[in-house]
């Protein structure tokens, strides 16, 4: 999830003159950055050749860089701020990345899930690389192929070879290049990730989001997949990945800039939930082979190692331990590995049971939270192997874990987490089916038809959100409601717990999930007339007797007054007559419900904290990431 920019303009054709390439791009990219911050950096060509600048960190750093090192005046160019997937968030990482020597640029955001193969070939052809990054590698097979299939550039330029590279390419991929002998050319090229096309005076423009030119114009060209466009100050062709002509969709932004960084969104919470069927997606993405094998390349640890683990802890705060409750039922499934999940802030003061045998999993967003930090170290301390599942790359926790398996959620920016908490989901279940054919305890095709599964999952949220209408509407209704409770059982016990925490952090009102089978000892005392309380209902589908179960609960506190908000599989008739509604969510495998059941209820607590006119993004007394114990 990187924010991309790039720009033609023609000095005597613009409305008016009054910025060049290096303006527009830094602009775009300070209304981008919410995109990744993890390094930045432009290209202008000037003079018949290519001027870079690129540091790690924040925007700032690179202003500070540009400053020091001014770039010539120049009305082509592109810029770029990261979310680092493929190498750690340093300069040499950074985009963009030089090739053709020196004389073509490349920004990218996306995975090439085939680059290691590409870099072999490229290294046979005695191509050098100065970065870790899958870019870097798809500029070297744009460049060769520019240079020596093109005979530079003479057989069709920049654009047919953007044409047969992308041939190549596999993965998700929005790709930008410029090059000294095509001084007033942007070519792009966008699979599975996002670009659109800004049409200005004289001028035009591509970003990762409208955002990336809103400042500029409001005529935007919305591209489709798998196509090619070459801008000019003054042109706009698009074309298939094998030259065919295409048409992109024009539209007018009707957004205001502020709110075009939330993707027209109210909120960053909005949004993120709505980005949630790519954050899997993104998550899923190049992690396992047509085989249903699982290649999960950056868990760098030795697997006899892992074959020895006899006890796995999870250690976690708040909605990430959520995610490691669901991770548990996963893994002892899978692996039949006994695992512990612990509030990282409780872990060490109970002197745990901890040994090289012991696999602690980590996981944090932000890789920050010095409660799970400090538990991490200690358990390190005692010999344990740790692994971190983290969706800020380069962040601490990562840095002293043995090894890291990283969500691809993109920046977080809200501080209710949600995106994230379905990419740890997503990671925790890649790492558990990984376990699992290390050491051999499912077979290959069962794997392959998890994650057949999983892959579905994306599809499945967008068809929730989509018909969220009656929820939002319902949410609207109960914003004065004083208290809420939310019941689930088995994997929908730690949905139940996740949604009452998104209940109480955006709302600040009383909400506590149960344990549907624990509200006979207790908790059902506090039913009483008009009490509103979520039922998480596990699938009608599912082993044991789980399900009627849970339907006698629902009938429990009907009997006595409560509001039943029921969350069920599609087709679950059992609930209705004890439901005042139903909110359905489309069949999955129990132990992948979560990543369903979820949704309704963050959606929930958005709405309703929204009709109280609550800051969603900011809540009161939090912090997105709480880096002291
Ligand atoms: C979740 O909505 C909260 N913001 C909070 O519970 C958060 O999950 C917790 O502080 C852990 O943060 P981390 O994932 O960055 O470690």
């Amino acid at each position: 999830m990187c924010g991309i920019v790039g720009y033609v303009g023609n000095a005597s054709g613009r409305a008016n003159a009054t910025h060049g390439a290096l303006d527009v791009v830094l602009e775009g990219l300070r209304r981008l950055e919410y995109r990744g911050y993890d390094s930045a950096g432009v290209a202008v060509v000037a003079e018949g050749s290519i001027s870079s600048r690129k540091k790690s960190g924040k925007l700032s750093n690179l202003l500070d860089e540009l400053e020091e090192h001014p770039l010539p005046g120049s009305l082509t160019g592109i810029g770029h701020t990261r979310w680092a997937t493929h190498g750690g968030p340093t300069d040499r990482n950074a985009h963009p990345h030089l090739a053709d020597g020196g004389k073509l640029a490349v920004i990218h955001n996306g995975i090439i899930e085939n680059f290691a193969e590409l870099k072999q070939e490229l290294l046979a052809k005695g191509v050098e690389f100065a970065s870790e990054t899958d870019t870097e590698v798809a500029a070297a097979l744009l460049g060769d192929i520019f240079r020596n299939k093109l005979k530079g550039g003479a057989d069709g330029g920049l654009t047919k070879a953007m044409q047969l590279a992308c041939q190549r390419l596999e993965g998700a991929f929005t790709l930008l290049a410029v090059h000294a002998d095509q001084p007033d050319v942007v070519v792009a090229a966008r699979r599975n990730s996002p670009l659109v096309v800004g049409l200005g005076e004289g001028e035009n423009f591509l970003g990762s989001d409208v955002s990336g030119f809103i400042d500029y114009t409001r005529k935007a060209v919305e591209l489709g997949q798998d196509q090619i466009v070459t801008i000019t100050s003054d042109s706009v062709d698009i074309t298939d990945f094998f030259g065919a002509p295409a048409v992109g969709k024009e539209y007018t932004v009707d957004w205001d800039p502020a709110s075009a960084e939330k993707g027209g969104y109210a909120s960053f919470m909005e949004k993120e939930i709505h980005d949630q069927p790519d954050a899997v997606a993104q998550t899923l993405l190049g992690r396992s082979d047509a085989r249903g094998h699982l290649i999960l390349d950056e868990l760098r640890i030795d697997p006899q190692l892992l074959k020895q683990v006899d006890k796995i802890i999870v250690l976690a705060c708040g909605t990430a331990a959520y995610a490691g409750l669901v991770a548990k039922y996963a893994i002892e499934n899978w692996c039949r590995i006994p695992t512990e999940v612990e509030l990282a802030h409780e872990f060490r003061y109970r002197d745990p049971i901890v040994n090289s045998k012991t696999l602690v999993v980590s996981i944090s967003q932000s890789g920050e939270t010095m409660d799970t930090l400090m538990a991490v170290r200690y358990a390190r301390e005692q010999g344990a192997l740790t692994v971190s599942i983290c969706n800020t790359n380069g962040s601490t926790i990562p840095r002293e874990s043995d090894a890291v398996l990283y969500t691809h959620a993109g920046p977080e920016i809200a501080v209710a987490s949600t995106k994230a908490f379905l990419a740890q989901i997503t990671a925790a279940y890649l790492f558990g089916l990984y376990l699992a054919q290390l050491r051999g305890n499912i077979f290959t095709g069962q794997i392959k038809d998890v994650l057949a599964d999983l892959n579905k999952i994306p599809a499945k949220i967008q068809k929730i959100l989509d018909s969220s209408t009656e929820l939002r509407e319902l949410a609207r209704s109960m914003k004065d409601e004083k208290s809420v409770l939310f019941l689930g059982r088995h994997v929908g016990y730690p949905v139940a717990l996740e949604g009452a925490l998104k209940l109480k952090e955006i709302a600040y009102i009383h909400a506590e999930g149960f344990a549907a089978g624990e509200l006979k000892h207790g908790p059902i005392a506090l039913i009483e007339e008009g009490q509103p309380v979520f039922v998480v209902v596990p699938s009608p589908r599912g082993r044991d007797s789980l399900h009627s179960k849970v339907v006698s609960n629902i009938q429990e506190i009907r009997a006595r007054g409560a509001r039943t908000l029921v969350i069920a599989e599609e087709g679950d008739e059992a609930v209705r007559d004890y439901a005042e509604h139903v909110f359905y969510v489309p069949e999955t495998p129990t132990l992948l419900m979560p990543l369903l059941t979820t949704v309704p209820l963050q959606l929930f607590a958005l709405e309703l904290a929204s009709g109280k006119g609550y800051d969603v993004d900011q809540p009161r007394n939090l912090a997105k990431s709480v880096t002291v114990e």
